[in-house]
Order: structure tokens, then C-alpha cells, then sequence
């Protein structure tokens, strides 16, 4: 056997990241259901490194220089299992099988004991950074054992992308289903992240009146700041862009319906088990979601709204550095959310996960890579066991200073009928954490009065029951 490592799943991430690794240097074996795609992989890119094809799982296993180091990159579910069953029983003890799709943490949790069992290292991998990234550095984020990882990292850290600073954008995130509990995070935050940039360009649309092509220039120069990411960038290039057939902006042509494979939709059902608010994750889900009810929106289309009127370009110009402020404030928000629920995972299952180090390793290759990762990554230097970013002075002051423009921007929507789902939610989450008192108090009320549920008081220990329908005289009940 002389290859390093093992890529079997040639679609184009696969194919993407088995090109990767020859190009630096390693020996790889590749393999494919059906054949035709590693014919394909080696007759276009086979000059581009060593490359070992395989027509069979035992021709590809036999290949592999022990331990065994093979990664499965096909559809995330079923064809999962399937491969796995078809592989395990080739391997043997110490050998390792990567599963680098986007997997649900739970499907992880289960095929890592099972393997366990069997003496088979599972390491469930996120990785991001699509097709350009697998290519040419993603960032890569590993769970499994910590024996796996000394291993595999060398090999993982060295076709992973650089971080600004020249440090590999992959570490080991933790024991078993980690890695990919934290890249479906990773995802959430790219949906949160996407749903923000999308309100923005509406608002700049819809209230300030610039057509794509000012707003490309404003995105631009907004990523040129605290805003400077991949996303931001990459929105810029699709608003600048023209329909070939029709020349309309692209971005008009383009059916307002979003899809989703449902990564951000497990980030928000997991935060629910969790018991974590994510709200802007949330509110990022459902903005898909709502975009492709036709039923819904066709029924509600001749609703009324307020009538329409854009404002001077002076109050425009002003306005878009307002929604630059609205926006930077909800990222923050909800980059705050989507680490809180990985500090609670982190507990729940035991991952003692290192929370600065998720910052590090989204500085580069992912999709959600952005300036701004360097901050959360010191605001975790300075005190690993940070409760909440808001917690963090820089950003606690930043906040500060963006919340009257956030307001500003949520109200002028809210009277201009433009729907700002994220840049509200963010904001109510913000004013709920800083408030002094909250109307969570009725709510415990109601429910003693209509259910017994019991409250506690804010001047004494134990549990209370008002009996509302007798005398309404007090009992302690706890
Ligand atoms: C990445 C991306 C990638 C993909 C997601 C989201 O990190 O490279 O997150 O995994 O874009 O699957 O896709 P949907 O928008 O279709 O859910």
C-alpha cells in the first residue's frame, strides 16, 4: 500500500478534496460507486499529484497504509450508513473512517459507538467552504477521538485553509459527534448571517431607493470595515451582476423562493432541545421558509401596507449607514447565540469544547469567514468562560454605540412595510437580556392561575401557589 489517504465519493467536493491532498503532496486513493467519475478524476487531474484509483472497496482499502485513513464524502443520511457498512468490515482495529459530509451530530453520535465498538475510529467532520474550498483550503473541523486526530491532523492541517495570520484553519473540536455539532452551528450563523445581508439590501432597496448596482458599491465599501467578510463580498459580486438574457440585475430575474437542505433547520431544532435562544438563527429559518409558501403569500398579497415613498438622497445616505450599524449589531447578536449553544452542547454532552478556538478556524476557508472572527476569538482569549460576546466590554461598547441607529432602522422599517425579521429579533433579543425586569412574571402568573404551575417569589426561597379560583390566600408548595 502507498496511499496516505483515501477519498472515496468523487462528486465535486470529493473530488475537490482528493485533488486538494495530492496537490499537497500526499498519495491519495480514490474511489466511486460507479467508476466512470474516478476515470474522469484521474484523466483530467492526474498530473495534478499521486493519485491511486480504485474500482473496488477492498482494491481502495488494500491501498490504504495503515492506520487506514478514509474519507466518505456522499450525500449526508442513508448513502452514509451504506458506505459504512460496506467499508467497516474491510477495516481493522486503529484504522480510521472521516466522514466529511454534512451529517446530523445525532447520526454521528450513533456511528461513532457502533464503530467504537468494533475498534474503528469515526471521526464526523465538518467541512466548509464549498466547492472552491475543498479545493483549494476549507476549513475543517474534526470530532472523534484525540488519538484519531494525531493521525489524521497533519494531514487535515495541511490542505486546510490559512487564517490571516498563517495558522491552519482546522483543529480538533472534541470527542465523537463535535465537529459536526459545531459546522451545523457554522451553518445556522451562515443562514442568521445571509438573512441579514438579504434585509439589508431590501432596506436599501425598498426605503433608500438604490437600484443593485449602488447598493453593490455600498456593500463594497461596508467591506471595507467591521463588515469586511466572504458573504459580504460575494453579495456585492451578485448585485453588481446582470441577467445575460434579459438585462435586468440578476438578482431580479432570480425567483424569491429560498431552498434549504436543512442544516440551519437542525441548528434550530437542536437549540429548542437545548434549551438555548437562538432567535435570529430562527427567524433566518423561517424567512426561507415563509419565502417559499406561494399558498401562504398569494393569500395575503392584496393585504394593505403603507403607501409607498423612498426617501431624499441626503436622509438615503444617512439611512444606509444606519442599516451598516443595524446589521453589524444583529450579526453580533446572533454570532452570540449560535456560541452560546455551543457552550451548552459543550456541557450536555461533555466536549469541553474551547470556544475561542471555532473563531480561529472560521477565519479562513468557510463561508461565514470574516475580519470580525479575530474578535470573538480574543473576546474567548481574554476569558475562556465568557457567559455571552455581549458579555465582552469591546462588544458590549459596540453595541452601545449601534443602538440607536439598530432602532432607528427597525422602526423606519416597520413604517415603511419592509419586513426586517432579523435586525427585530436581534434587537428584542439585546433589549430582553439587558432589561431589569421581564414580563416572564405574568406569564408564570397566568400559568399558576389557569394550570397550578406554581411560581417563585422575588423575596423569598421555594415555590408559591396563589389559590385563584378559592380565597386567593397563598401556599408554598416547594
Ligand atoms: C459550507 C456550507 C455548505 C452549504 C450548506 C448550506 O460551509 O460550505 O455551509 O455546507 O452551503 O449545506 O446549504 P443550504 O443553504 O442548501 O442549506
Amino acid at each position: 500500500p502507498t496511499a496516505h489517504i483515501g477519498v472515496t465519493g468523487l462528486a465535486v467536493m470529493g473530488s475537490n478534496l482528493a485533488r486538494n491532498f495530492a496537490r499537497h503532496g500526499h498519495t491519495v486513493a480514490v474511489h466511486n460507486r460507479t467508476t466512470a467519475r474516478t476515470k474522469a478524476l484521474i484523466d483530467e487531474h492526474g498530473h495534478e499529484g499521486n493519485f491511486v484509483p480504485a474500482e473496488t472497496p477492498e482494491e481502495f482499502v488494500a491501498s490504504l497504509i495503515k492506520p487506514r485513513r478514509l474519507i466518505i464524502m456522499v450525500k449526508a443520511g442513508d448513502p452514509t450508513d451504506a458506505v459504512i457498512d460496506e467499508f467497516a468490515p474491510l477495516l481493522d482495529e486503529g484504522d480510521m473512517i472521516v466522514d466529511g459530509g454534512n451529517a446530523h451530530f445525532h447520526d454521528t453520535l450513533r456511528r461513532e459507538k457502533a464503530l467504537r465498538e468494533r475498534g474503528i475510529h469515526f471521526v464526523g467532520t465538518g467541512i466548509s467552504g464549498g466547492e472552491e474550498g475543498a479545493l483549494n483550503g476549507p476549513s475543517i473541523m474534526p470530532g472523534g477521538s484525540a488519538e484519531s486526530y494525531k493521525a489524521l491532523g497533519p494531514l487535515l492541517e495541511s490542505i486546510a485553509a490559512k487564517a490571516p495570520d498563517g495558522s491552519p484553519c482546522c483543529t480538533h473540536i472534541g470527542p465523537d459527534a463535535a465537529g459536526h455539532f459545531v459546522k451545523m452551528v457554522h451553518n445556522g450563523i451562515e443562514y442568521a448571517d445571509m438573512q441579514l445581508i438579504a434585509e439589508a439590501y431590501h432596506l436599501l432597496r425598498a426605503v433608500a431607493g438604490y437600484e443593485p448596482g449602488r447598493i453593490a458599491e455600498t456593500f463594497r465599501s461596508w467591506n471595507t470595515g467591521r463588515l469586511d467578510s466572504y458573504l459580504i463580498g460575494i453579495t456585492a459580486e451578485v448585485l453588481a451582476h446582470t441577467d445575460a438574457a434579459t438585462g435586468r440585475p440578476f438578482v431580479d430575474v432570480v425567483a424569491d423562493a429560498a431552498e434549504q437542505k436543512g442544516t440551519g433547520r437542525w441548528t434550530v431544532q437542536t437549540a429548542l432541545d437545548l434549551g438555548v435562544p437562538v432567535s435570529g438563527i430562527a427567524e433566518a429559518v423561517f424567512a426561507r421558509s415563509l419565502s417559499g409558501h406561494t399558498d401562504l403569500r398569494e393569500a395575503a398579497a392584496g393585504l394593505p401596507g403603507p403607501a409607498a415613498g423612498g426617501l431624499s438622497p441626503e436622509a438615503a445616505e444617512e439611512f444606509a449607514d444606519r442599516v451598516e450599524a443595524a446589521l453589524y449589531a444583529s450579526k453580533v447578536v446572533s454570532y452570540a447565540q449560535g456560541w452560546n449553544m455551543m457552550a451548552a452542547a459543550s456541557s450536555e454532552y461533555g466536549w469541553n469544547l474551547d470556544l475561542g478556538a471555532m473563531a480561529a478556524i472560521w477565519r479562513g476557508g468557510c463561508i461565514i469567514r470574516a475580519a470580525f472572527l479575530d474578535r470573538i476569538r480574543g473576546a474567548y482569549r481574554a476569558d475562556p468562560a465568557l457567559p455571552s460576546l455581549l458579555a465582552d466590554r469591546r462588544f458590549a461598547d459596540e453595541l452601545g454605540r449601534a443602538q440607536d441607529a439598530w432602532r432607528a432602522v427597525v422602526t423606519t422599517a416597520a413604517g415603511h412595510g419592509v419586513p426586517t425579521p432579523g435586525f427585530a429579533a436581534a434587537l428584542a433579543y439585546y433589549d430582553s437580556l439587558r432589561a431589569e425586569r421581564l414580563p416572564a412574571a405574568l406569564t408564570q402568573a397566568q400559568r399558576d392561575f389557569f394550570g397550578a404551575h406554581t411560581y417563585r417569589r422575588v423575596d423569598a426561597g421555594g415555590s408559591y401557589h396563589t389559590r385563584w379560583s378559592g380565597d386567593r390566600g397563598e401556599e408554598r408548595t416547594g
